[in-house]
């Protein structure tokens, strides 16, 4: 997408810090992130396991305080979760209701807008369908396997129509199969919307076959973006293509790709990269 124009800046980190507890001896897990998301965007934060993600992701959505500094949404500075903002979680479970069933959950929010029944209906068989649930809209969520629960969470998510998407590695539980499809689905209804995606992940291929940036985070303690990636390649990406094996090299640059001990997901190389690149 990059014939698409500067857009205005819609989320914003300029010297935000975190620490949890009041400890003097605490590390600050971030310290100092920077890091400008434009209207429209996808931007990917990819990071080693427990740098700091899903934190960065919870102060963007109003659930976690940083210790200083704001994170600031269209120049305001978050202070509560919000509907402009909505959220999948890694765990599906802490999201869905468990006393309502498929679709209820999918028209809760609606529900929760005073939306009339047909217009819920409309917009809840549109996602159901989407998600591929339409024929399990009675279940409850533990009659569901975790794929279709995550594949809930994002049915209401998208449900709810929010301009802002703040997705923690909401496709890592899913089969190779079902990733694919929804990582597939998700740039296709981004393409089709205008929404601004921040999507956490430590699987470097997803984080290219996906992101338009893609920021780079150090590890904790003190970890913060170290370099943002501009990813100039049209969708669908074939990672198989010489401009994706060269990004994912050296992206791969950052870690440490023998992947002993960062937890950066690096090891699943095509074929074409195992042999460019002379790796393990
Ligand atoms: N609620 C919390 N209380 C105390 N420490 C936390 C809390 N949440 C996260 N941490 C710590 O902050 C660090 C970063 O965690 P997290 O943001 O979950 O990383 P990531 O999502 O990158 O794996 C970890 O060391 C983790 O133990
Ligand atoms: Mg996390």
């Amino acid at each position: 997408m990059s014939e698409r124009k500067l857009q205005q800046i819609t989320i914003r980190a300029n010297g935000v810090s975190k620490k949890y507890g009041d400890s003097v001896e605490a590390d600050f897990v971030l310290e100092d992130v920077k890091l400008e998301i434009r209207q429209g965007e996808f931007f990917i934060l990819l990071g080693p396991s427990g740098c700091g993600k899903s934190t960065l992701l919870n102060m963007m959505a109003g659930f976690v305080e940083p210790t200083r500094g704001d994170i600031f949404v269209h120049d305001q500075p978050v202070r509560r979760p919000g509907p402009d903002r909505g959220m999948v979680f890694q765990h599906p479970d802490a999201s869905l209701f468990p006393w309502l069933n498929v679709r209820q959950n999918v028209e809760f929010g609606l529900k929760m807008k005073h939306m009339k029944r047909e217009e819920r209906r409309l917009i809840s068989n549109r996602f159901l369908d989407m998600v591929g649930l339409s024929e399990h809209e009675t279940k409850f969520p533990h009659e569901l396997s975790g794929g279709m629960k995550q594949r809930l969470q994002l049915a209401r998510v998208l449900a709810n129509d929010p301009e802002i998407l703040l997705m923690d590695e909401p496709f890592g539980a899913l089969d190779a199969q079902t990733r694919s499809v929804m990582q597939a689905e998700l740039v296709r209804i981004w393409l089709h919307t205008n929404k601004t995606v921040a999507f956490v992940t430590h699987d470097l291929n997803e984080a290219i076959l996906l992101g338009q940036k893609i920021g780079v985070m150090s590890r904790s303690p003190s970890a913060h973006i170290e370099a943002v990636y501009h990813v100039d390649l049209p969708y669908p990406r074939d990672a198989t293509s010489t401009e994706f094996v060269e990004l994912y090299k050296d992206i791969a640059s950052h870690f440490n790709v023998t992947g002993r001990s960062d937890g950066v997901q690096v090891g699943a190389f095509p074929p074409s990269l195992t042999k460019l690149g002379g790796l393990p």
